[in-house]
């Protein structure tokens, strides 16, 4: 039994490159929910008590996009991986010192905090542990048509992470050679004994395109809606054109402010800002800053944005308002429209610029400025 002291190190293995997923970047390092795959499965092993360190192994080249991925989580230095899944815990093996190694993949996102308990707990009883679930579905072999049934009575299936003493695993890693899909298979054919724990259909691998709708349907489910106002006026002064829902509007009159003095803009970035709850405009952007003299407005909402998706959120809509008696809004609205969902990268469906007087009445009645409010609809993390 080991000693209750001894290390546990989480190794993700990351170096892989999704040919099964498809898309542009490998699976791992794709935004799930605005956080990357592997930040997901770094930040539930990083927030287990039982785990003291995690590891990543990634593939040769993939440094840079790798660190964008993880941003700023700790995860000590990047250990490059190899051509097969079981080089690169190879490798990643070598980098660790003694004690017991959770080995994980990074196409597993979402690890439940009580599948690390039971694997902890059980690993004294063998010399690895592993999460598995039964199968439910009729197994047969066959391609095109069936050329057996295979009776699924005792059969699982078998996810990570799965847990071993590292030099455990180092020895079994040294008798068996070849290719293997996990380490179960290795320590087995190596002789050695592991247990079986309950897995978690939160566990399944991300592998084909189906498994990341499914995956997205999930997070989606956990998300809460939030909505946002703003309200924003700046007065006329001098001479036009003005900036206004992001476009140049030709006016008689200017409009006055530190920065482009884009109400309709302004409105917007307020609103989303206020949606996530993450303070005004004016914390963001204080006027007493010189580096906003004269900004182009569209800077402001593209940071609220991005605060947003930092904190793993999504945009679902906004909708302006603007009043004033001039100018006429209706010629621009398309153009205002377009510009807003390109500066917010959302589909234009779901960017709404409304235009309205007030009956001459008040301060925009008088055409001594404009004044523009707004909603932002946005989904977070639960
Ligand atoms: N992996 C790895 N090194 C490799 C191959 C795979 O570290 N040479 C990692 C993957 O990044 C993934 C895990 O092993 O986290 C499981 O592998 P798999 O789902 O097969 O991922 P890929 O090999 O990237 O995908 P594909 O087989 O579709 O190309
Ligand atoms: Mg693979």
């Amino acid at each position: 039994m080991p000693p209750a002291h001894s290390t546990v190190t989480a190794l993700i293995v990351a170096a892989g490159s999704g040919s099964r997923m498809g898309g542009d970047l490998p699976k791992q390092f794709r935004l799930l929910a605005g956080k990357s795959v592997l930040a997901h499965a770094v930040d539930v092993l990083v927030a287990h008590p039982r785990i003291d360190a995690v590891r990543v192994v990634i593939g040769d080249g993939q440094q840079g996009i790798a660190r964008t991925a993880l941003g700023e989580r700790d995860v000590g230095d990047l250990i490059l991986g190899g051509a097969e899944r079981s080089d690169s815990v190879r490798a990643g093996l070598a980098a660790l010192g003694d004690g017991i190694v959770l080995v994980h993949d990074a196409a597993r996102p979402f690890c439940p905090p009580d599948v690390i308990d039971r694997l902890l707990d059980a690993l004294p009883r063998g010399d690895g542990a592993v999460p598995a679930l039964g199968v439910a579905d009729t197994l047969a072999k066959g391609v095109g048509t069936i050329d057996a049934m295979v009776d699924r009575g005792g059969l699982i299936r078998i996810q990570t992470p799965q847990a071993f003493h590292a030099e455990d695993l180092r020895y079994a890693l040294g008798e068996v050679r070849g290719r293997a899909t996990d380490e179960s298979s290795v320590m087995v054919a190596a002789g050695l004994k592991v247990i079986i724990v309950e897995g978690d259909a939160m566990l399944d691998k991300l592998t084909n395109a189906a498994d990341w709708a499914r995956a997205e349907q999930r997070i989606g489910a956990t998300m809460v809606s939030r909505t946002g106002s703003g309200f924003d006026v700046h007065a006329f002064s001098g001479s036009g054109p003005i900036m206004l829902g992001g476009v140049e509007v030709a006016h008689d009159r200017g409009l006055s402010g530190h920065s482009d003095a884009d109400v309709a803009l302004h409105a917007i970035t307020d609103a989303l800002l206020g949606a996530a709850a993450l303070g005004d405009i004016g914390d963001h952007f204080p006027p007493s800053d010189p580096q906003w003299k004269g900004a182009a407005s569209d800077q402001f909402l593209v940071q609220a944005a991005a605060l947003i998706r930092k904190r793993g959120g999504t945009i679902d809509h906004v909708d302006c308002t603007i009043i004033c008696e001039a100018p006429k809004v209706g010629p621009h609205r398309l153009a205002m429209r377009t510009r807003i969902a390109a500066i917010l990268a959302i589909p234009i469906d779901r960017v709404s610029v409304k235009a309205t007087t007030s009956e001459r009445l008040g301060f925009t009645g008088r055409g001594e400025g404009i004044a523009a409010q707004a909603t932002a609809t946005i989904r977070m993390p639960a």
